[in-house]
């Protein structure tokens, strides 16, 4: 897969990017990332890419002009281009079903804005896309596009140590994962759970799932509508939540 990013700051990458799972996975060429930037594409002498905003108003605004040559030139012209993201609070939120869909992509770009933004043509006519990492504003899209990469790049064939390990994560399965340990046994008295240490695979999976349960009802109850459940799962949840008003009730 090759992510392409085009910003006025490659100084910043690969940054974060360059260690741990997703330097490793750089390093073994599971991923490569191609650092356009953007003030190469400007044609005047004293390479401005921003630029006040017509109406006035406080800020600058990045210009379309070097945006708009630097994707054509690396990524080529729309329609055969691969998609190109623009990182903006008002795109649509990032989320795991986001990160799978790109994943499922040879090859993707995205525009790192800074400033107030970029000027509006640039989504309007250059963009395949707007992705946001959530409801508040970051200085600049580089740290956007850090997040989105690393979480496309693990879920990529090959790029964890253990191919198996993004399986039981959070959303993998609609669901929030459930808790993990590791030694000590016993930590200032507080000890592990002990169906972890019957080695009894069958309880410890039943286990696993019943907290997956209770921790996305506790947490997150919203994605309990949308999640795959069996039969089963619902008759937990179902006990889960008496727990709880039984529990409310007490209190
Ligand atoms: C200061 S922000 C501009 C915010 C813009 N004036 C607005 O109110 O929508 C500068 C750049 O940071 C990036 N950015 C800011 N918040 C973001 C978010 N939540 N998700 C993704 N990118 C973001 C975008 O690339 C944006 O162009």
């Amino acid at each position: 897969m090759q992510i392409d990013v085009f910003t006025l700051f490659p100084e910043m990458f690969p940054g974060l990017l360059g260690m741990s799972v997703v330097g490793r996975a750089l390093e073994r060429g599971v991923i490569s990332l191609a650092i356009h930037n953007l003030r190469d594409y400007c044609t005047d002498r004293h390479r401005v890419t921003d630029d006040v905003p017509f109406g006035g108003g406080g800020g600058m605004v990045m210009k379309p002009e070097p945006i708009f040559a630097a994707v054509e030139s690396a990524m080529g012209a729309a329609p055969d281009r691969a998609p190109v993201a623009l990182l903006s609070p008002q795109g649509r939120v990032f989320d795991h079903s986001v990160a799978l869909e790109y994943a499922g992509h040879e090859r993707f770009g995205l525009i790192c804005g800074h400033y107030e933004g970029v000027d509006e043509r640039v989504r309007e006519h250059l963009v395949s896309d707007e992705l946001s990492l959530g409801d508040f504003v970051l200085t600049g899209g580089e740290p956007a596009a850090m997040v989105i990469i690393d979480a496309v790049c693990r879920l990529q064939p090959g790029a964890l140590g253990d191919p198996g390990a993004a399986a039981d994560d959070s959303f993998a399965h609609g669901l929030l994962e459930f808790p993990q340990y590791t030694r000590p046994r016993s930590f200032r008295e507080h000890e592990v759970p002990e169906v972890l240490l019957s080695g009894n695979h069958a309880e410890i999976a039943r286990w696993r799932r019943q907290e997956c349960l209770r921790r996305t009802l506790s947490r997150r109850p919203e994605l309990l509508d949308a999640a795959d459940l069996t039969e089963q799962d619902r008759r937990v949840v179902k006990e889960l939540r008496a727990e709880a008003r039984a529990h409310c009730g007490q209190a």
